[in-house]
């Protein structure tokens, strides 16, 4: 470990609020680790701001019929407060529309021109002509030339991850409106990550250590080759090209935002009234510089921004990029965009901010997509907070004031028992040190909960509410013993559960925590105890109902698992569909004669939008034959045939290849 560390986390569009997506990605993980190394007294920072410019923040401007600078204002200080709440420390939370970070990354540009790191390419690009403007990243979209995903925007494919040029997008399309657009001549300037590849080559070389993920994607880009890459918009909202001949030009979101990271920093030293105090992180190479991000952040920040790094010259290079992977709502992504999310705001104005923290921590994303879950969340919180550590400070804590008068028993004679807990907190220390530096944060908190279930076995091992009756001094050990652990149990989790770390520092009436001293009995006897507090309430299953509610999720949760014996019951026939007819003055109805094999029915099914009588005409389906006749507006249907349906779409189940009307299906 070098002797400086400056964390980042990922600049966040000031485009839309922080939903949990964001936070398993990259915030939460980011101050875990920066909590952790401040409890260790290392000399450390953590950097974050809005990224306010580009495309991201025009388009929703739009949507929201607001100005760009309207936008960003609002969303920069709703994003700010929503990370105060959850505990997310920042040393500066900047903002990239800021004239010093104008300055800053135009200074950056220059530099890089300078050393003919850039040129210039006349190129053709998309223009609208009904909207009359160059397309630029995100105002338009087609289909990925790698993946074949449908939704990739001009700049980036959001499902494989990859950097594109709007011209390699397949049908493109308008984002605006919709329509086609046409090639036009317009000039660009271009950095030359061709000329940089060796040197990132080599300096990626030794970070073997690294995930997975990242190690992956680097691969890939040096194995196809690293090209120019235009660094350029035809814009009006950004930071302006800093040349005379780029009139009208803003510098690629993605080349200004991560130099936002030094401007943040600078911000940061001006406020603190030491305004070269940035250099001691930015200009030393003595610095571990930390950007946690998450896995659709990599290729910026694992080849493009060092490369921009090692072209301008004087900054430091990422010594660790933790990239996580996604938190998913069941199966689906978190998208701002596309409004399906658990918005933090929200969430804390129900629960408690360390509720989140931990079931965010416990399930982080880590090495693969993970996916939140209410019902997941309360047993969490029920089962393992309130039961488990909640119970195991609370009990200790109970017992002191209850039977020592609030003041901590005396610790003579510690037996091999009360020694043996002890070492187990003192190596639990060690685990989670071990797990947060190999950024396995997940294991950390789960060495955390087993701490507090071994704690709860040595309570309920040694029993004091027994020894209190017959061995006082075994009773006195035991309990100095738990109020050690509860105190212990404080520091630990204070990267993770800062909240309530705090509060069991109020309930122990100490001041702070302190990580080296954790398996040393701190607590002197005869200390009196603070108020009692209880630390989790118990989350119930309305307020769960309630939440899946929101998310429109209930009436998946409603399936219901059967047994074959069950299934078995309904008898479904292949038939023919004999002759049809839409039912008078219904939308949807159609009326039709199916042969079944050997027996004719009348059914009547709500097809017609999708059918018409005559496609029905001979087509072989799947009839349920054996339900009970119903009347569907008045007119009698003695079966049901089976279609699948998907928002506006049906289609009749068929058979994929000729078999006798009649046969039965299973
Ligand atoms: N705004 C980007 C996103 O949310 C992250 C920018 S990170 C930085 O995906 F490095 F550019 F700052
Ligand atoms: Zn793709």
């Amino acid at each position: 470990m070098k002797n400086k560390i400056l964390i980042t986390s990922a600049l966040p569009y000031a485009n839309g609020p922080i939903h949990l997506g964001h936070l398993a990605g990259c915030y939460l993980p980011a101050d875990i680790y920066y909590r952790y190394q401040k409890l260790k007294n290392r000399d450390v920072i953590h950097i974050c701001g809005t990224d306010e410019n580009g495309v991201p923040i025009t388009i929703e401007a739009e949507r929201d019929k607001k100005s760009p600078q309207e936008l960003v204002d609002f969303y920069y200080k709703h994003i700010k407060e929503s990370f105060e709440r959850l505990g997310i420390v920042h040393d500066n939370f900047s903002r990239t529309s800021i004239p010093l970070h104008h300055k800053n990354a135009q200074s950056f540009f220059k530099k890089v021109n300078d050393k003919n790191y850039i040129i210039t390419k006349r190129t053709k690009q998309y223009f609208c002509p009904e909207c009359k403007r160059f397309l630029a990243d995100r105002y338009i979209e087609g289909t990925c030339p790698f993946c074949d995903s449908k939704e990739a925007r001009g700049d980036q494919c959001e499902n494989c991850g990859r950097w594109l040029d709007p011209e390699n997008l397949i049908s493109p399309r308008c984002k605006i409106c919709g329509g086609t657009p046409i090639l036009r001549e317009t000039e660009h300037w271009y950095f030359r990550l061709d000329l940089l590849q060796p040197e990132l080559e080599k300096w990626i070389e030794p970070k073997k250590h690294w995930k997975n993920n990242v190690k992956r994607f680097c691969r890939g880009w040096f194995k196809e080759g690293l090209v120019p890459r235009a660094i350029t918009r035809d814009l009006n909202w950004g930071v302006p090209v800093p040349l005379e001949e780029a009139d009208g030009k803003v510098l690629y979101v993605w080349f200004d935002a991560p130099i936002g990271y030094i401007s943040s920093t600078m911000e940061w030293a001006l406020r603190i009234g030491k305004p070269d105090r940035w250099k001691d992180y930015w200009l030393d190479s003595e610095t571990s510089l930390v950007h946690f991000i998450g896995k659709d952040n990599i290729v910026f920040h694992a080849m493009v921004w060092p490369a921009m790094l090692i072209a301008h010259g004087d900054y430091v290079l990422p010594s660790e990029i933790p990239a996580n992977e996604f938190l998913n709502i069941k199966g689906g992504k978190f998208s701002t965009s596309r409004k399906r999310a658990v918005w933090l705001h929200e969430f804390l104005d129900i629960f408690e901010p360390d509720l989140l923290r931990y079931a965010l921590s416990v399930n982080l994303p880590e090495n693969k997509d993970t996916d939140f879950d209410w019902d997941d969340f309360q047993k969490k919180v029920n089962n393992e907070l309130a039961n488990i550590l909640g119970n195991f400070v609370n009990r200790t804590i109970s017992f002191v004031n209850r039977v020592y008068s609030s003041k901590v028993p005396a610790a003579v004679n510690l037996s091999a028992e009360d020694r043996e807990m002890l070492e187990y907190l003192l190596k639990t220390r060690g685990v989670i040190e071990d797990r947060i530096e190999a950024f396995e944060l997940k294991k950390g908190i789960k060495a955390l909960m087993e701490l507090a279930k071994e704690a709860n076995r040595y309570f309920d091992r040694t029993k004091p509410w027994e020894t209190i009756k017959e061995d006082k001094e075994k009773c006195s050990r035991t309990i100095n013993t738990c109020i050690q652990v509860v105190d212990g149990l404080a520091a630990l989790m204070e990267p993770y559960l800062p909240f309530t770390s705090k509060k069991i520092l109020g309930m122990l009436d100490i001041e702070r925590n302190e990580w080296e001293k954790v398996g040393e009995p701190r607590i002197p006897e005869n200390k009196k105890m603070g108020k009692i507090e209880i630390l989790f309430k118990k989350v119930d299953d309305e307020r769960i109902r309630i939440e899946k509610e929101k998310l429109g999720i209930e009436e998946a949760e409603m399936v219901e698992i059967i047994s074959i014996d069950e299934f078995s019951k309904v008898e479904m026939k292949v038939a023919t569909v004999e002759s049809a007819e839409k039912v008078e003055n219904t939308q949807k109805l159609v009326k039709m004669v199916v042969d079944i094999g050997g027996e004719k029915r009348q059914v009547v099914a709500g097809i017609a939008e999708f059918y018409s009588p005559e496609e029905l005409v001979g087509k072989k389906i799947i009839v349920v034959t054996n339900l009970a006749p119903a009347k569907i507006k008045g007119i009698e249907s003695n079966g049901m045939l089976l279609a699948a349906t998907k928002d506006n779409e049906l289609a009749l189940l068929t058979i994929d290849k000729p078999i006798d009307v009649g046969a039965k299906v299973s």
